[in-house]
């Protein structure tokens, strides 16, 4: 199969960020994606469906004329996030809310310190249908970094699910197969979003000759084994397991630093990346319905209008774009890939 074509795909989880920053980031992930939930950890929060609705219509500032991009807004939830705002939010066309533990990634100071603490706006949430995008990684120091996910879902997610059977949950970019089995035997409310590098990578990335700092995110790129059981999950046909990049750009000379910020920049490149994703798992007749369909059914949106087409043809990634003052370097900067998308 040398040409692909898709009803046009969405991400269900990007990082775009504000500001300057937004005409780089948006025009990449709206020449790729119809729509995209935009995550909500700026500084400070996004955390009022005021806020929501003002940093959409930046977003869609930074959309260049002619591409037609639908960006899905999302709040933060704090300790402090009160139930009506749940209700506000809905009114004005935010579709989730994102759940980070205290502490777990960037920008997440401001995140839950305990869940119990939002049970009355997680009743909310539940109520209004709406779903909760859970990074789902704890934090005790005494906890293995590449343990964190398969402790979160034991001691935080299996407890939730009881309490809040109908809430709508999504387990966002997986990295283990323990997540994957979790998801693939929960109920109809659960689900799950895999980025093209855990697809694509395991963590000897991170140190093959020498530290490199581009394949770090969090969570963290796992053992091979892991790699394995997430590539099975997205091209397994099973509707929980859909499309979201984490794309989250930072400044190369922020990544590229003594304490190193966490995330990779696929916006750029993500649905050749997926698409060599699943070329090399024999797939690619999945990729549709992981990249296209199961997204918008979990949430109950509509399915997008209009096709992509990606072909086989050898092009290489730029090593860099401007970032405002500084320079973004994409995944896999300089190296060339198999598929392209257009
Ligand atoms: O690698 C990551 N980067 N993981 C996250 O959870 C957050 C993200 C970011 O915002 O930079
Ligand atoms: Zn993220």
């Amino acid at each position: 199969m040398d040409e692909l074509t898709l009803t046009k795909p969405d991400d269900w989880h990007v990082h775009v960020r504000d500001g300057a920053a937004l005409h780089t980031v948006v025009p990449h992930t709206a020449a790729q994606f119809g729509r995209a939930v935009i995550m909500p950890n700026l500084r400070p929060p996004i955390t009022t469906a005021a806020q929501a609705q003002a940093y959409r219509a930046r977003i869609l500032a930074a959309v260049p004329s002619g591409l037609r991009f639908e960006p899905l807004m999302t709040l933060y939830l704090t300790d402090l996030l009160p139930p009506d705002e749940i209700v506000r939010a809905k009114a004005a066309g935010v579709v989730a809310v994102k759940l980070y533990p205290a502490g777990a990634t960037t920008n997440s100071e401001a995140g839950v310190t305990e869940l119990r603490k939002t049970y009355k706006t997680l009743e909310a949430l539940q109520r209004e249908g709406m779903p909760l995008l859970v990074h789902g990684e704890v934090v005790a120091a005494d906890i293995d970094v590449f343990d964190r996910e398969a402790v979160f879902i034991d001691t935080q997610l299996i407890p939730l699910r009881r309490d809040f059977p109908e809430l709508k949950i999504v387990l966002e970019h997986i990295t283990t197969r323990d997540a994957a089995q979790y998801v693939a035997q929960a109920d109809a409310f659960t689900a799950a979003t895999i980025t093209a590098h855990h697809l694509l990578y395991n963590r000897n990335a991170i140190f093959s000759g020498g530290i490199r700092p581009h394949y770090y995110c969090l969570p963290v790129l796992k053992r091979e084994a892991h790699r394995l059981a997430l590539v099975r999950a997205a091209t397994s046909a099973n509707p929980k397991f859909f499309l979201g990049t984490d794309s989250a750009p930072h400044p190369a000379h922020l990544k590229e630093h003594a304490s190193g910020c966490a995330g990779c920049y696929t916006a750029a490149s993500a649905l050749e990346l997926y698409a060599q994703a699943f070329d090399a798992a024999a797939a690619l007749d999945k990729l549709e319905g992981f990249a296209s369909f199961f997204g918008p059914d979990f949430y109950g949106l509509a399915r997008n209008q209009g096709t992509v087409t990606l072909r086989r043809a050898n092009w290489t990634l730029p090593q860099s774009y401007p970032f405002d003052q500084a320079q973004l370097k994409p995944l896999c900067a300089g190296e060339t890939l198999s598929w392209k998308l257009g």
